[in-house]
Formats: structure tokens, sequence, C-alpha cells
């Protein structure tokens, strides 16, 4: 970001991140100031970095004006000219992401995530509270509660914040009334309540004015509370409350220098631990003893949440990056279907039926989103009913994961229960997501062990399996030509099968149509199929449009290495437009038909198909040849 910059991401990564380690989070409040438009967010955050005297001299040098010489240490620096300063930052960093702002006190260092308002960001604002342990929620005394002080209260209460102070901000301007401030205080006080939220603190401020922001004002006789720092400085930060409950230690990486050593390292998430202490692996489940605390500054005989660590155990028990290592009589679940909360992120709406890639702590699983149950209006907080999830929507859906996922409910554990969905394609971040609980039926669903094997199955067939995914567009020539590649196989005593999109539609698929959903759930289907006559040793040709990239990777993904053979029917559009076999792209141009692909929805074409056949040059039966040629030999 170029411009100004106090406290910026790079400081903060330079600065404070030692910081951090060295304090290891002992003293360290980290808030979120939330807040409507002209609210005077910045103005009160301006006050707690000028009253702190936080102002770094290289912030400084950004954003004086030229004429104006001003020394270190924030002396000197006019506060107008400090908080327009922060006004323009914000401005500019709006669209980017959030930003932290660091200051301390004699009692605590702080960082305050300072978010936009508007609804358009509400990803913004999912990313500060996200490790919040505290937000102030600021109100116009001259206004009172508005729509962006409840979706903001919802927000922060969704997302686990269990400190929300409420600041009522400029009190000057309403001659510091006391009956203004009560009713805007009994206002909230019901909504909060509305939401689940069980406590607040409240007080009257004015961030322009300084009054009740380091110490007592004379203006408000009648609150006698705690000023807004003195409240910051003394309040629970949830590193205390994690270092009460049980074990979690999710483990980064296997610390294994030579055969003599093996420890298992990770920041301890919640609890504490000590040498002898019984200790459970997840998802394993095994059990074992702790024989050492390792760290850089030598063996620990207690160590506890917030601390990185190193264990060493009694048994030599399987234990990966991924894997938790908990108390072992109070463990954590593991499961791979859930209910979560959602917060999308992207400008691409959810893909329901699609894999995403899953992150929560150190554990990177597969997963695919059903139709949400609902989407929230954040401002009234209905639920609505929903079949995707648009940027900045929050909604609550079931997920499936490919692999047990050692988890807790995120109001319980934010490490376990608070995850990330990123795209498996441009590797973006597209939602943040907060798990509720497993659903049972995963759990009792298990995998019945066969004997004969697909490796014996092909082996009587005297063959490899292979899946030949023929891919284009509709009126491409993919039904023509895997006809003909199947009848070649046949004659060479090969063991086939063509699923083809049209038949298939008509049977397994016949309650699916062409939007996105049910293309991506068509085509995951057809994989499932095409996968099981795999492994019965089939060698099976499939002719879909299949016209996403994630869905075909998807099918390549659950099948051995080697055994999906991409192949592009690659017809341009205006070819197969004039072949028009079944008139249907006459109906798509006139409007009677939607959705189709490469008219009013998408083809994303293969990027390095295993085989491309051109059908301009080629007619179906060379094309057959020509593929027929590549695969051999094909045993
Ligand atoms: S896919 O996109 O889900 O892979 P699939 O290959 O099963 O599509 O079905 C495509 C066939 O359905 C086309 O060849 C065409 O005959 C028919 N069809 C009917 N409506 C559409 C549409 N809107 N878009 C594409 N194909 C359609």
């Amino acid at each position: 970001m170029e411009g100004p910059a106090y406290v910026t991401d790079a400081l903060i990564a330079e600065d404070i991140d030692a910081y951090l380690a060295r304090h290891q989070h002992k003293d360290m409040l980290r808030f979120i100031t939330c807040g409507s438009v002209d609210d005077g967010k910045s103005t009160l955050i301006g006050r707690l970095l000028y009253d702190s005297k936080m102002i770094f001299e290289d912030q400084l040098d950004a954003l004086q004006s030229d004429s104006k010489k001003v020394g270190t240490q924030g002396q000197e620096i006019d506060f107008a000219l400090l908080v327009d300063g922060l006004a323009a930052e914000r401005e500019q960093g709006i669209t980017i992401d959030v930003a932290y702002r660091f200051f301390n006190t004699e009692k605590r260092k702080f960082i305050v995530a300072d978010c936009p308002g508007h609804e358009q960001y509400t990803r913004n604002m999912v990313t500060g509270a996200s490790t919040a342990d505290l937000a102030v929620i600021l109100i116009d005394a001259r206004k009172g509660v508005l729509v962006q002080t409840r979706r903001h209260s919802y927000l922060c209460h969704l997302l686990g914040i269990r400190n929300l102070v409420l600041a009522v901000n400029k009190m000057d301007l309403v001659g510091y009334d006391q009956a203004t401030y009560d009713a805007i205080v009994a206002d909230y006080s019901a909504f909060a309540k509305s939401i689940g939220i069980e406590a607040f603190t409240a007080l009257p401020i004015s961030g322009f004015k300084g009054d009740n922001i380091t110490g007592a004002s004379a203006n408000t006789p009648w609150y006698t509370g705690p000023s807004l720092v003195e409240h910051l400085e003394s309040v629970e930060v949830n590193s205390a409350r994690d270092a009460e409950g049980p074990l979690r230690l999710p483990v980064q990486w296997v610390n294994r220098p030579n055969l003599d050593f093996r420890g298992f390292s990770g920041l301890i998430a919640t609890g504490s631990v000590r040498p002898g202490d019984a200790v459970r692996v997840l998802p394993s489940g095994k059990t074992s003893t702790v024989t050492r605390i390792v760290t850089l500054d030598g063996d620990l005989d207690h160590a506890v949440a917030g601390q990185s660590v190193t264990l060493c155990l009694a048994d030599e028990i399987d234990c990966s990056r991924g894997n938790v290592i908990a108390a072992a009589d109070a463990p954590p679940e593991a499961a791979d279907q859930f209910e979560a909360t959602l917060v999308w992120m992207d400008d691409a709406p959810l893909h329901v039926g699609r894999a995403y890639w899953l992150k929560l702590g150190t554990q990177t699983v597969s997963v695919t989103v059903q139709q949400p149950k609902y989407t929230v209006n954040v401002n009234t907080m209905e639920h609505l009913a929903a079949k995707t999830l648009e940027l900045n929507a929050i909604g609550v859906a079931e997920l499936t994961t490919d692999k047990p996922l050692v988890f807790e409910p995120y109001l319980q554990s934010r490490t376990l229960g608070g995850f990330i969905l990123i795209d498996k394609l441009s590797n973006a971040t597209v939602a943040a997501g907060m798990l509720h609980f497993s659903l049972r039926r995963a759990q009792n669903v298990h995998w019945q062990a066969v004997d004969i094997t697909r490796e014996a199955h092909a082996a009587l067939k005297n063959q490899q399996p292979r899946v030949l995914w023929f891919t284009g567009l509709s009126g491409s020539g993919k039904s023509t030509i895997a006809n003909a590649v199947e009848k070649r196989l046949n004659l060479m005593n090969r063991h086939t099968f063509l699923l083809d999109g049209d038949n298939v539609r008509h049977g397994l698929n016949k309650d699916l149509g062409f939007t996105e959903a049910d293309r991506i759930e068509n085509i995951r289907r057809v994989g499932e199929v095409a996968k099981l006559m795999a492994d019965a040793g089939l060698i099976v040709l499939t002719a879909f449009i299949s016209p996403f990239r994630a869905e075909r990777d998807m099918v390549r993904a659950m099948l051995p290495e080697g055994e999906f053979i991409e192949i592009f029917v690659d017809t341009p559009l205006e070819v197969a437009e004039a072949r028009d076999v079944k008139g249907l792209y006459k109906k798509a141009r006139s409007g009677a038909l939607k959705n189709f692909t490469g008219i009013d929805s998408p083809y994303e074409p293969p990027e390095a198909p295993d085989i491309r056949v051109n059908t301009v040059e080629m007619t179906a039966d060379e094309a057959a040849e020509h593929i027929i040629k590549l695969l051999m030999p094909l045993k």
C-alpha cells in the first residue's frame, strides 16, 4: 500500500511478531473497533495513539505536510492532522484489508484492527474480528443504535468475541446528558439480549475531547465506571482463558533431527502440559505419555496455551502434521460431516458440490459444501432461503470432508473450530467458517474391506483400467468419437463401458438440470460411477460437456495417478453452432433455452489435456484412430 502509514501490516510483520514471540501474548490485547460511518472511529483510534504517544518517527515522515516539522514520539504532532492521516489511510486501504495499529500503555500492549464498516466490507470485518479478544462498538450519541451497530454486534458475537464495549461517543455534542446515554444503553441492551449477547460494558466518551478515554471525565460526574483505557487494560484476554481448558496442541511439524530424537512441535492452543501427562493423538486415538517439553531455551516442566513447544512422547506412535495432541481423558472429536456458518469472501459465489480446500489450523482437507440451509440478513437477523452464497453473505450449510477433521465447536475453540476455504485452482481464500457440530451419520458409515481388489478385477480382464474423459461443447462430437473409440477397443478384446451425458441424464441424473450447481453434481456422480467401473477393471469412456476445470480435476484426483485421461474435443463454438445437430443452439440463441454452454453458460477448456482432437481438421473416425494410437500400448 502506498501513502502515509502508521503502524501498517509491514511494521507488524517486522516488529510486532518479534514482540509477540517475546511476550507470548501475556499482556497483549487484540481488539477491533466497529461502528457506522461518521461515528468517530478514526478520531477515537487517533486519540488512543495520541494519548499513548505511540507515533513512530518514520510514520510521521509519511504523514506530515511539507511545512510542518514534527518531533519524535508524537509530542508535537497535531491531533487533527493525525486523525486526518488515519482516515486517509483507511480510505486507501479500504478494499485491501484491515489496518492494524499498535500502541501500548504501562500495563498492556494493544493491537487494534481498524476495519471498514459498510456491508460490502463484511469480509474485512470478519478478518479483523477473528483474532480479536474484544470489540469496541462505537455509537454516535446523537444517533443512537443504527443498523450498522446491530450488524457489527452480530458479527462480533458470531466470531466469538466475548468482551463487547459499547462506547457511546460524541457525548460532548449532546451536552454530556445522562438521559441520552441511558436511553441508548437500554436500547442496545434489548437488542443484545435478542441475539444472545450475555454481557457488555457501556461507557460515555468523547474521542474528540478525550472524555473518559484515559481517566475519569469531570463532564460526566454521573458515570462512575472505568475509562476506556482502564477497561482495556484490565479486561481478561482470551489467552488467559485458553490456559484453563483441556490440552490441545495442533502439530505443526515432526521434529526428528536424528534417530534418537522425535518430537512434535506446535503452539499450545488451550490448556497446559507437564512431563508425565497422559495424552491422546487425534484422529488415530492412540495414547502415550509426555516425556519432555523441549524449547529453544531448554526443557520446561510446565507449558501453557500460547507457548510454542516440542513434545516428546514415551511411545513410537504415529503422529504427523495436522494431528492434534490432546489431554488423554478429554480429547476433541474427529468427524467428516459438519454444520457450519460460512462467511463468503470471494467475488465468485459458492459452487455447491465443488471441492475446495478446507484449512483448519495445521489440517488441510478437501471439502464440499451443500446448498445452504439459509443465509442471514445481517441487518435484520432474518433467515432467508438461498441456493448459494455471494460475496459477503453469511450462511449456514453442511460440509463433507474427504478425511476426518479433528475439531471443536467454534464457540468452544477458535483454533479447532475456525477454518477457511480455499479455491483449488486459484488458491484464493473464498470463505471463513465456524464449525457448529458434527453430523452423527458420518460416524456410522465405515469403509468395508473387500478381498477381491481392483487389481484382481483388472487382472482377470487382462487389462489396466482407464477413464477416457471426453470434454467439449455440446455438438463438438464427444459422443460420436467416444463411440468410435469404444468400437475399436471392443475389437481389441478390451472390456469397456461408455457413459454418455444424454443417456445418464435420462436415468441416474434425471433429477438434474443445467444450473452450475446441477452440472457440478452431474459430474460428481459420473466421476463416482466411472471410478466404481474402473475399480471393477473396466476401461470407461465418458462423454459429458463437463464445462468446469475444477470438477474434471476432482475426478482426476479420485483415481490412481495416470488412470484418468482427459480428451479435449476441441471444436470451436462457431463450428458446433453451425452443425447444430440437435437444433439446441438455435433455441439457445432465440432465448427459448437458458444456461446453454457456450452461449450463456461458461465452458472452461482444459489447459493441458492429455489428448486434444481437432474436429475441424479430422473426421470422427480419424479422431478415434488418433486417440487409439496415442493410448497404445494400452495393456
Ligand atoms: S454437463 O454440462 O452437465 O456436463 P451433459 O454433458 O451432461 O452436460 O449434457 C449435455 C447435453 O444436454 C447436451 O449435449 C445437450 O444435448 C443437452 N442440453 C440440454 N440443455 C442444455 C444446456 N442448457 N446446456 C448444455 N447442454 C444442454
